[in-house]
């Protein structure tokens, strides 16, 4: 039997198969061809959020798992998540908050675009500000970071931050992600969706926070410990962080975008660490992704060269294991391949006369990296 396209008005014969039906095992979702499949997505991926739903009844030992065909990588697995947080309708919002699909028609625009953006003193001075408040957010979600506490609470501090400083939390309805911020626990390399799931002694997990305040993104994240973590996993982290500091160090005026990745996988691959390949950092101002594309691996062909004004983040994830990585069938959860942790840590970045000001810097400790507080 040969299967036909599932656009409709579309006849031809069909081999292609919706990659996020096959891992939730729905059968029948044949399509002719790319365009094709592009074409129907807005209608077809309504087929996902039904067949979670109807999947959805606790399986027979209790537990939830809303993907019964899907292997996981590792021991991690989703839980149910809180319906979207409410943001007040005084707060100004990016161009994709009420888009249906998410999608940033700012961003669209631009794509295919190498040119970086040089800010002005009035834009410099309003990504300050951005990156001030991120921080802010970040931390407050930062202090409650303990076993027993879900990652959802931790995501509506972040909401919370974020609405008393007269910001929106970027990440919310951003290409339809469904929560105000990322918490990416243990093989969790990134984007993952703070749902039920408590903490637990000995987890790994990183809080990415974007805010977008008077027309400015400020983004940076944190990898934190939860209870006791053992020795090689407070290393991962621990080397995670020097390497984005190393990476710091050399931004100034007339290097290269490129030479970022080389100095990241020097530091991580004596460890036996692996640099993501995947996701990678971007330049942040009106818009929360665009030029320069910032790869963390060595021998990258990234395009440009740092000017005086350039505003962008560097956000290494480093893997335990083999930098590989899948995606869970919610479309967003990045997982290692072979289950072992990664951890990440970024900062926004502003480009000066003679190095770099971080944006998104720790104001109290003296800025020292949270998990030097008790040393
Ligand atoms: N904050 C992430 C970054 O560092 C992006 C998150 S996009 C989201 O670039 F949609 F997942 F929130
Ligand atoms: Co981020
Ligand atoms: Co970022």
């Amino acid at each position: 039997m040969t299967n036909k396209c599932q656009t409709s008005g579309c006849t031809k014969d069909a081999t292609l198969q919706c990659p996020t039906c096959l891992k939730l095992g729905v059968p029948g979702s044949y399509f002719c061809s790319q365009p094709c499949f592009k074409s129907s997505w807005k209608d077809h991926k309504a087929i996902h959020a039904l067949a979670e739903g109807i999947l959805k009844p606790k399986l027979d030992d209790g537990s939830y798992n809303p993907w019964p065909q899907y292997r996981f990588t590792g021991e991690l697995r989703p839980f149910p998540k809180t319906p979207k947080r409410f943001v007040p309708t005084s707060i100004e919002k990016p161009d994709y908050a009420d888009h249906p699909d998410g999608r940033a028609a700012s961003e669209e625009a631009m794509r295919g675009n190498t040119s970086i953006k040089v800010l002005n003193d009035d834009e410099i001075e309003a990504m300050r500000v951005a990156g001030r408040l991120a921080r802010e957010c970040l931390d407050e979600g930062a202090k409650a970071v303990d076993v027993g506490v879900t990652t959802d609470e931790l995501d509506r501090l972040v909401h919370e931050a974020a609405i008393e400083r007269d910001c929106y939390p970027s990440p919310l309805n951003y290409y339809n992600f469904p929560k105000s911020c990322c918490t990416s626990v243990n093989e969790v390399i990134c984007h993952g969706i703070p749902d039920t799931r408590a903490l637990k002694d000995g987890d790994i997990c990183n809080i990415d926070v974007t805010v977008y305040h008077h027309g400015f993104h400020g983004d940076l994240n944190e990898t934190f410990f939860v209870g006791n973590v053992s020795e090689k996993h407070k290393k991962l982290v621990k080397v995670t962080h020097e390497s984005l500091s190393k990476a710091i160090e050399l931004v100034r005026p007339g290097v290269k975008y490129r030479e970022i990745g080389n100095v990241i996988q020097k530091h991580v691959t004596p460890h036996g660490f692996s640099v993501v390949r995947s996701y990678c950092g971007h330049g942040i101002h009106r818009l929360f992704h665009t030029a320069p594309n910032v790869p963390h691996y060595a021998k990258n062909s990234a395009v440009g060269v740092m000017k005086a004004g350039h505003c962008f983040t560097i956000e290494p994830m480093i893997s335990e294991g083999a930098a590989k990585n899948e995606q869970w069938p919610d479309d967003w959860t990045a997982v290692t391949s072979d289950g072992l942790y990664s951890a990440q840590f970024e900062q926004t970045l502003l480009v000066t006369n003679n190095g770099c000001e971080i944006l998104t810097r720790r104001r109290d400790k003296d800025g020292q990296p949270w998990f030097m507080d008790n040393m």
